[in-house]
């Protein structure tokens, strides 16, 4: 299983490295334009292998796509990162140029791989590499429902003050600030709803605070978080390398599903060898199909930015 890493800045290195701690893939490539920056970070990484205990081979190229030929799979951190007070949405101008020169190269030396796209605003770049590669729907999978779900079961074990092992919870939707919709009707302490234990109110406040859970961070550290994304993409990676067929929130382009079509959003998907295995239809609450709705117009509005 070779796993190529575009990207050799905070969120690239933690996905090489969580990737490789979980020693499932024979062999991580990190990319990155910068001169000796991938291969310093690939070299650093390599001696944690005695440490940490994975035997991942990981190597490091500067702008050498022949590098990552016959990846399986091609995860694509490049572009800038927000600063505080900035939305994701706000880097579309350079975010775009890079992901559709990157998407190229990948597809070139890797003709069947799966694409996990990470760089922000998530959604148009995923729907973007889909219009820049062609590649099969189920190959281009979008990274940001598995990193805010994260997120939300942290405030929600926050505020059940329970376990995070005992709390389980889903956002889909948009990955931007205001466009994430948390399940807050579907979460659960250990299969009991969590609405027994916490007032609407309490509720409420624990969905906002997940929205901004990535501006929040970006305000804390001045750019964007990494370790949280780099392991929600290892998650990912590994469901696929492992076939798991888990079903995680990823960014997909939808054709009807969820009445949505033509866009790129966060739906329950199985993943699976092939990659996205299957689009899973949820019920959803009154509001919470207004939110999705509202969520898809403003990925809609960023992907009108995209000069197609
Ligand atoms: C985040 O929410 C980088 O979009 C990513 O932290």
């Amino acid at each position: 299983m070779k796993v190529t890493v575009v990207g050799a800045g905070a969120v690239g290195a933690s996905c090489a490295e969580y990737i490789a701690i979980k020693n499932f893939a024979s062999e991580v490539v990190i990319l990155d334009i910068k001169e000796g920056y991938a291969e310093g970070k690939a070299m650093d990484l390599m001696q944690c292998a005695s440490l940490n205990g994975f035997d991942t081979k990981i190597t490091g190229s500067t702008n050498d796509y022949s590098k990552t030929a016959n990846s399986d799979i091609c995860v694509i951190t490049s572009g800038i990162p927000r600063k505080p007070g900035m939305t994701r949405e706000e880097l579309i101008g350079i975010n775009a140029g890079i992901v559709k020169s990157v998407s190229s190269s990948l597809v070139e030396h890797s003709p069947n791989t799966i694409i996990i796209v990470v760089s922000n605003p998530m959604d148009t770049m995923t729907y973007l590499v889909h219009k820049t590669t062609g590649l099969a729907k189920h190959r281009i999978i979008g990274m940001g429902g598995a990193l805010d779900s994260a997120r939300f079961k942290y405030r929600l074990a926050e505020a059940l003050e329970a376990p995070i092992s005992d709390v389980d919870g889903m956002v889909i939707g948009g990955h931007s600030d205001k466009g994430m919709v948390p399940l807050t009707s579907h979460a659960t302490r250990n299969s009991i709803k969590v609405s027994e234990f916490l007032s609407e109110e309490r509720l409420n406040q624990v969905a906002e605070d997940t929205k901004v859970g990535g501006a929040t961070l970006t305000k804390l550290l001045g750019t964007s978080a990494w370790y949280a994304p780099g392991a929600a993409v290892s998650g990912l990676v590994q469901a696929i390398a492992c076939d798991q067929k888990k079903i995680f929130p990823c960014s997909t382009l939808l054709n009807g599903e969820y009445g949505l079509s033509d866009l790129c959003i966060g739906v329950p998907v199985v993943l699976g060898r092939k990659g996205i295995e299957k689009i899973v239809d949820i019920p959803l609450s009154d509001a919470e199909k207004e939110h999705m709705k509202a969520s898809a117009e403003g990925v809609k509005k960023t992907n009108d930015l995209l000069e197609l």
